[in-house]
Formats: C-alpha cells, structure tokens, sequence
C-alpha cells in the first residue's frame, strides 16, 4: 500500500502513522522527522532548512520534492505511508510525476480533520522522545512515567515549533498552502478518505483501520 496521511499541525499524524506501520508493516516516512534528524546531523539540507521551521514557514518545494522522493526510492516493497508531505499542490504534482514513472501511484488519503483551538491544546502539552521519536501528551496520551519514553527511559523534550506564535503561524501556512492539496487529490480521483481527528486517538485508528484493512484485502 502506498498511503498519503494529511492533516493539520497537531491534528495526530504522527500518533496515527505509528499505529498504522505496526499493523502493516509499511515504510514510515515524515517529512518533518527527516528534517529534524537532519538539524541534529548538522546537514547541508538542514541547516537550509531552520529557518523556515523555526518560523513555521514551509521549507521550499524543491529541497523537500528531492528529499522525499530519493527516501520513497528507497522504500521497501510492501509500501509506505507518506506523513506531512506533499503539503503544497506543487509537491504533490511533483510526487505524482515520480510515482508515475516508476509505474506505482498513491492507493489512499488519509485526511485528519481537527479545530483550530483543540490544536493549541495538543500543541501545548506534547512531549516527544528525542531517542526513538515517541509522542505523548501531557493531558492525553500520557507516559507510564512523567517525562520519561516508555520505549527507551529517554527524557521527553519539546519541540522549539510547538509555542503558540509558531503554532498560529503553522496553522495559516496549512489553510492556505495545504489544503488545496486535499482537492488535488479528491479532483485527480484518489481515493481520499476524511476522518474526525478531534476524538480520542484510539477512536480514529479503528476508523482508519477499517478502511485500509478493506484497502489490504482488495
Ligand atoms: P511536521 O513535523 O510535519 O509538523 P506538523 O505537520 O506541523 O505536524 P506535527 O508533527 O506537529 O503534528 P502531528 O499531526 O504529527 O501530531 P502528533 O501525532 O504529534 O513539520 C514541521 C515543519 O517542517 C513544518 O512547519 C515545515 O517547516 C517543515 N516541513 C515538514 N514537511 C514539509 C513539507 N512537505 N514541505 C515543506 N516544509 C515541510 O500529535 C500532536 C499531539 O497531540 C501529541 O502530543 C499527541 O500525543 C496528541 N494526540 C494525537 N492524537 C490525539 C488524539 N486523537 N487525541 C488527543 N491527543 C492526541
């Protein structure tokens, strides 16, 4: 399966994706993860890349579209799940390019819709494992103990990008350059499937998975 997961800052994008790699085994790949352990790498590309995340700008189209295409080359038979990219119309026509000449396309659209105001909350109370990249919530989805990964016994740390000036900025940047995308691919005749993101995360994953599970089995 190869699978598009959409969504605004916060809406569980990442929450999601774990969950829907343990059940079929595809290849996680999120844009803004490959960013991150870039910035700590020190890399060329993300060191390009800072400033426009710190800002909760987009990074531009032509350093993502290579970066994500060269990691899907790499992705292994059984698919993938593609997490926080494409987030412009540009990038998912240039994705479709891609796909398109190695004979493949994208099977589904995940689209996680959420209020703007339940963002600010989950924003406000994430806490992500710096070691095997874990998220949890302060008020939701809480460790077993406070502050530490319940995988590795790592500290949990915030993201720099989740105070609430960057999160405002993060959330215009989605309704204007984003979700065009989502009518991309509903007019280019993917199948786009729309789900409630405010609920609880364990609601929306029996929601996902009766869908890919049809998807699986098709
Ligand atoms: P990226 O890392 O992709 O950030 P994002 O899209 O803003 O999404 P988040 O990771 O913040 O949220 P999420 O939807 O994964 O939610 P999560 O599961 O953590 O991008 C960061 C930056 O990189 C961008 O601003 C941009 O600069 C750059 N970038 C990345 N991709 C790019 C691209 N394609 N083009 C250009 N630039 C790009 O959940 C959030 C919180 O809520 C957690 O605490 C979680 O525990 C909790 N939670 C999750 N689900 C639920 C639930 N159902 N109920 C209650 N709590 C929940």
């Amino acid at each position: 399966m190869r699978i598009v997961l959409l969504g605004t800052p916060g809406a569980g994008k990442g929450t999601q994706c774990k969950r829907i790699v343990a059940r079929y085994g595809l290849q996680h790949l999120s844009s803004g993860d490959i960013l991150r352990q870039q910035r700590i790498e020190g890399t060329e590309l993300g060191e390009a890349a800072q400033t426009y995340m710190d800002s909760g700008a987009l990074v531009p189209d032509q350093i993502i579209v290579e970066m994500m295409v060269d990691a899907i080359k790499k992705a292994p038979d059984v698919g993938f799940i593609l997490d926080g990219f494409p987030r412009t119309v540009n990038q998912a026509t240039e994705l479709s390019k891609s796909l398109t000449s190695a004979n493949q396309k994208i099977d589904a659209v995940i689209n996680l819709k959420i209020d703007d105001q339940v963002v600010f909350q989950r924003m406000a109370g994430r806490r992500s494992c710096p070691q095997c990249g874990a998220v949890y919530n302060i008020e939701t989805i809480k460790p077993r103990i406070e502050g530490v990964c319940d995988n590795d016994g790592a500290k949990l740390i915030q993201r720099p990008d989740d105070s609430n000036e960057v999160v405002a900025n993060r959330l215009e940047t989605y309704h204007l350059q984003t979700e065009p995308v989502i009518d991309y691919y509903k007019k280019n005749s993917s199948t786009v499937y729309d789900f409630d993101a405010n609920k609880d995360a364990e609601e929306v994953s029996a929601l996902v998975f009766v869908k890919l599970d049809a998807l699986a089995d098709g």
